[in-house]
């Protein structure tokens, strides 16, 4: 993402004071770099060398450094320890491995948390995190905020023109906090402040005329507590974006510190959980690369089949892949499970084969770089149990580790193959297309889910699921996007919109785009409130059609809606639409008292069309099926392929990856030319050719 940009001169030569452009950290021909944490606090001294010698041995090509480490890098207060780590960073070095370093913002030292208390999170019911885990200081404390970026500032003071550093990573894994302190209370209400013009007008976006909730002052408003039943949703919808800014405000900050250090050489990033309603993934403008961490296998997490837990869904890194890339155009992979974790309900052992699956597939998706989490099992510590590249004995390689081996040597015999400018398939190019996503959608859907039978992320994956086994590539975009790139773009469930949005739809149909709505969409404003108007009305003009009303049935009552002759079961959500006269029916409902009528409309607009789902069926299939009519319209082709396999191209390259619990032939020329793997894939394998 990228922010303006301030270009400074100062004697000592330029300051760069922006996000770079982040292909140009990558040499494209390496096609993708691969590395691993290692924390040298928690080992001998005398260890180090022969670890990051073994690293070096097994591939690895960058170490990640300083993870976690406040309290050694500042051992009291504003007494600062560098030596161990200048010793570290030299020893990498000499074994040939770059570096990436950590702000260590996760873990203040005991210290800071004794002398400013303040710092730690309180909860609802008054009491505080405390010292010993991670985590626990807020990131809406101002304390806190300003002393981690003392700490950020002596780091990339020392660090930030060192050749050997190629890489930041800010924090760990961050993510909204829920702090009821004073500071977090003064600054939610300081954030409304700049949000609303007046008391009254903040009034009127929370409906706050209901249940006698109206307040005269900015100063009598509180953090909203999860513990009381039916607290203002509004208010809730407004406390969950100031928590999202206030993450990625801090992480601007962080990363803003650094690059004043820097040289502009040395790229900043974040390790993200990809839950794609957090809403905070997108909002740092001020990181060069945004990058995420995947863990597949935890016990509860299934697949296809009876094994497939030990695999992980085949969605799982596919989405992150399509959701992280098109946020800078290029993407990395903080940490990517090496074996088995430690914190699942049940932790199983991943099937043999799948960390080299989850490598390649991360490969598919066009990361450029991967990271896995962790080179040695720790032996103390909460994490006891957790895999490494190496066993607890410090040395021996686990199954995990030998097939990230692999995978890098697989990747150095791709990199002869590295052809400049290599194009994808034009099928492949043709079939690409958008989701468009709000995380603020989520929100208010899981919220206000009107039935238990609603899930809105299964909802999504229908339609992603479809895309995957037609073999398209997916651009996860957001309302910035330049939508005229893509010839059909599906909103699912985009349920708060403005008049803003309905016009740039518009405009993209009438010059030829096709926009796919489906069930729950334009019901809200952007308060997330109803129109006073019509049921959805503002988006009636866009899809020829009126929404009549909807239904919601029980689990044990399913009903069913009849396509082109074949009948798909539904439950959870059903719009009962009145088309206009130029308005196509696509499906319609065959139970119950709205028997006959439309459930499904197809609309041409302009140049191009407008299609609205106006429901969510049981299994996908309908909205499958829906696709397959739209696309074979446009003359877009479309692979037809199983289950658990999917098939993605980039520079040059195909990948075929396999999920399923059965071997399948993959549909291409017996001419194919693999390099890796070959025209029959079994379970957890991989194929790789070069694409004509
Ligand atoms: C991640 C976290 C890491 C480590 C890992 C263990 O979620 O970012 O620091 O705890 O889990 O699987």
């Amino acid at each position: 993402m990228r922010t303006t940009c301030v270009i400074t001169f100062v004697l000592s030569g330029i300051i760069n004071l922006c996000a770079q452009p982040a292909a140009r950290f990558f040499n494209e021909a390496d096609l993708i770099t691969t590395g691993v944490y290692y924390y040298p606090e928690h080992w001998e001294e005398s260890q180090w060398e022969r670890d990051m010698q073994q690293m070096k041995r097994l591939g690895f090509e960058f170490v990640h450094f300083a993870e976690f480490a406040w309290a050694q890098l500042e051992p009291a207060e504003g007494v600062y320890d560098f030596a161990w780590l200048d010793r570290a960073i030299a020893i990498a070095a000499q074994n040939g491995l770059k570096v990436i370093l950590c702000t260590s913002t996760a873990t203040p030292p005991v210290w800071l948390v004794r002398q400013y208390p303040e710092v730690l999170i309180e909860h609802e019911n008054g009491t505080k995190t405390d010292h010993g885990a991670r985590q626990h200081p807020s990131a809406s404390n101002n304390f806190y905020r300003q002393y981690a970026l003392k700490m950020i500032e002596k780091l990339a003071q020392r660090y930030g023109k060192d050749k050997r550093i190629i890489a930041w990573q800010l924090d760990n894994e961050p993510r909204p906090s829920r702090d009821y302190g004073k500071d977090a209370r003064q600054r939610f209400r300081n954030w409304l402040k700049t949000r609303y013009p007046s008391i009254d007008s903040l009034n009127k976006a929370w409906g706050t005329a209901f249940w006698s909730q109206t307040y005269r002052d900015f100063e009598q408003i509180n953090i909203p507590p999860t513990s009381q039943m039916f607290m203002n949703s509004h208010q809730i919808l407004d406390y969950n974006r100031f928590t999202t800014d206030e993450t990625a405000v801090f992480l601007d900050e962080q990363a803003k510190t650094i690059r004043r250090n820097t040289d502009g050489k040395q790229w900043i990033t974040t390790n993200y959980i990809p839950e794609y309603s957090d809403g905070h993934l997108r909002k740092s403008g001020e990181l060069d690369i945004h990058s995420y961490t995947r863990y597949m296998v935890f016990g509860e997490n299934y697949g296809i089949g009876r094994k497939g837990y030990r695999l992980g869904p085949v969605e799982r890194i596919a989405k992150a892949n399509d959701f992280f890339r098109t946020i800078d155009g290029v993407y990395g992979v903080m940490e990517l499970q090496p074996g088995q974790v430690n914190w699942g309900k049940i932790n199983p052992q991943p099937l043999p084969g799948a960390v080299r699956l989850w490598l390649w597939h991360v490969f598919a998706g066009e990361s450029r770089f991967v990271c896995t989490y962790r080179y040695r099992q720790p032996i103390y510590g909460t994490e006891l149990y957790h895999y490494g590249i190496v066993g607890s004995d410090g040395i021996t390689p686990t199954p995990g580790g030998l097939e990230y081996a692999r995978f890098i040597q697989e990747i150095n015999t791709l990199r002869n193959h590295y052809r400049k400018n290599a194009k994808n398939p034009d099928a492949y190019e043709k079939r690409r297309t958008a989701i468009l996503y709000n995380h603020e959608n989520t929100w208010e859907t899981e919220r206000n889910k009107q039935t238990t039978e609603w899930n809105t992320e299964k909802h999504l994956d229908k339609y992603y699921n479809a895309l995957k086994s037609f073999g398209a590539p997916v651009d996860f975009i957001d309302e910035k996007a330049d939508f005229s790139k893509y010839p059909i773009i599906i909103a699912p469930a985009y349920e708060m919109i403005d008049k803003s949005l309905v016009q740039r739809w518009k405009e993209y149909a009438e010059n030829g785009g096709n926009l796919i709505l489906t069930c729950r969409t334009g019901h809200k404003n952007r308060n997330g409130q109803l129109f006073e108007a019509a049921f959805a009305e503002p988006i009636q003009g866009l899809i020829g059609a009126k929404i009549d009303f909807y239904d919601l049935l029980l689990p044990e009552t399913p009903d069913s809606v009849l396509f082109e002759g074949r009948k798909y079961p539904w439950t959870s959500w059903g719009e009962i639409l009145i088309p206009e006269k130029n308005t196509e029916t696509g499906a319609i409902y065959t139970g119950d008292f709205y028997e006959g009528r439309p459930a499904v409309t197809f609309y041409k607009h302009g140049k191009g069309s407008v299609s609205y789902i106006g429901l969510d069926s049981q299994t996908g299939e309908l909205e499958k099926d829906i696709l397959k009519k739209i696309y074979s319209q446009l003359q877009i082709p479309l692979l037809n392929l199983s289950p658990g396999l999917h098939i993605e191209y980039r520079n040059g390259f195909g990948i075929a990856v396999n999920y399923a619990d059965k071997t399948y032939t993959l549909p291409l020329p017996e001419s194919t030319e693999y390099l890796i793997g070959g025209k029959e894939i079994p379970t957890a394998g991989v194929s790789v050719w070069i694409a004509k």
